[in-house]
């Protein structure tokens, strides 16, 4: 006999059918007549009532949670079975006899923490994968229809991308070297071959805020077009938005009920976004209870407020150049901005920045002086400038932060399996 999935049997497929089902027993329940045993494999959970007279008895008996196993009986419509079917149960064979499992109810977040690889066989953690499986898939979906290459960045770097702070230094040999914060100076490099390229690859913060918002490594989705402007890229990173909410929309309904996650918000995710300039930012603080003097840098608190208010994604653009990084080209008409620009989402704040990069030699060269970084550091970036140079533009939108943003998850740790803080890289 073939083992057939749970989501099918829950579906409809097999109504009064005999099937064979393996998985790992969820959860169970002793009476005198009967065990309920509930089983789940990867697809959904689903009840298995054994009777005393059935063979299988003396093994429901003696099963443990979360003890491996495989199953046939005879499936049932039952209304008061969750999901609304069960499965008679006649065999039983345990495969892996359980030991007691240190997960019970109600347990501190903490402790599931500790235990993290035994979390994730949860329902919500099943849930919440399967949900960012989705979202890469629409994510590779969009670029390639774009037309966009994907291409594969080092992780193994030498120079700074997003500053010094927040660098992870390690030995590579005899020599220092450090762990990649972006892709994008490497991207930068591809477009001279490739025009429009992308890739969804980790990054890495050295970064000690301990926020609902912050990893120290990450899924980082990024992109570089040449021959492009600030529209176009605000273009690109809201179609981006859309497409994505859109198609989780169509293929995530199931995973966002049983999660009781709001799917209505990103059913009106719709382009273009509203976009504010800094200044304006700025303004719509001030007007608030914040005090902010222009040049300041937004904190979460100040993004948060913004970001409620609006109640849906939007930009934040042409920042001041002082709290800007060295790459960001500042427009003709006003050299005390940047090129720059974020997008915002409620409760998180910023999910992603982006912007023009400098594509002049000269103002490359003396940006990277004023802001005591040493050009030989940066050799090889100063040269894409040296030969045949283009405007561009490109943006890096971190994964678990969109995640964390539609699942509407409490915190950013939940959205990646394998979680890394200053506090926590075990397992
Ligand atoms: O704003 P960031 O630092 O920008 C860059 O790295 C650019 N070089 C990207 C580019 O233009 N290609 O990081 C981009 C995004 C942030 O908006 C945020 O979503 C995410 O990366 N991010 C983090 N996510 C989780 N934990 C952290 N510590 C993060 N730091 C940044
Ligand atoms: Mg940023």
């Amino acid at each position: 006999m073939s083992f057939v999935p749970i989501r099918k049997i829950l579906d409809g497929c097999c109504e009064d059918q005999k099937v064979a089902l393996r998985g790992w027993v969820y959860r169970k329940r002793e009476g005198k007549q009967t065990v309920f045993l509930i089983i789940r494999d990867s697809s959904g959970i689903i009840q298995c009532p054994v009777k005393k007279e059935s063979k299988a008895w003396s093994q429901a008996e003696k099963v443990t949670i979360e003890s491996s196993l495989t199953l046939e009986g005879t499936v049932k419509k039952d209304t008061r079975a969750p999901g609304g079917w069960e499965i008679v149960t006649e065999k039983i064979s345990i495969i892996g006899l359980a030991e007691l499992f240190p997960i019970t109810k109600s347990q501190s977040e903490e402790f599931l923490r500790d235990v993290r690889h035994l979390w994730l066989r949860s329902r919500r953690m099943n849930l919440v994968m399967k949900v960012r499986s989705e979202v890469q898939r629409f994510t590779h979906e969009f670029f390639k229809r774009q037309e966009f290459v994907e291409v594969s960045p080092p992780m193994f770097i030498t120079s700074a991308c997003e500053g010094g702070s927040t660098l992870f230094g390690l030995k590579y040999f005899d020599q220092n070297m450090y762990l990649t914060q972006s892709a994008q100076l490497y991207l930068e490099i591809l477009i001279y071959s490739l025009e429009k390229v992308y890739c969804v690859a980790p990054s890495f913060r050295a970064e000690k805020s301990r926020t609902i918002r912050h990893l120290t490594e990450y899924w980082h989705i990024e992109a570089e077009q040449a021959f492009a402007d600030m529209k176009d890229l605000m273009l690109l990173e809201e179609e981006l938005m859309a497409y994505i909410c859109r198609r989780t929309v169509e293929s995530c309904k199931r995973e966002f009920e049983e999660l009781a996650a709001d799917i209505s918000k990103l059913a009106s995710v719709k382009t273009p976004f509203p976009k504010i300039t800094y200044t304006e930012a700025i303004e719509k603080l001030n007007a608030k209870q914040f005090k902010i003097e222009w040049g300041d840098d937004l904190g979460y608190e100040e993004e948060k407020a913004l970001a409620d208010n609006f109640g849906k994604p939007f930009f934040i653009h042409d920042y001041p150049k002082q709290i800007q990084a060295f790459y960001c080209k500042t427009p003709k008409d006003n050299p005390q901005l940047a090129m720059s620009t974020d997008m915002l989402v409620p409760r998180i704040g910023e999910i992603s920045t982006g912007g023009a990069r400098e594509d002049d030699k000269e103002k490359l060269v003396a940006r990277l002086k004023e802001m005591g970084l040493r050009e030989k550091d940066y050799d090889w970036y100063i040269d894409l400038r040296r030969y045949g140079t283009v405007p561009h533009v490109g943006f890096g939108m971190g994964l678990e932060r969109l995640l964390t943003w539609m699942l509407d998850l409490e915190n950013i740790i939940d959205a990646i399996p394998f979680p890394r803080t200053v506090r926590r890289f075990y397992p």
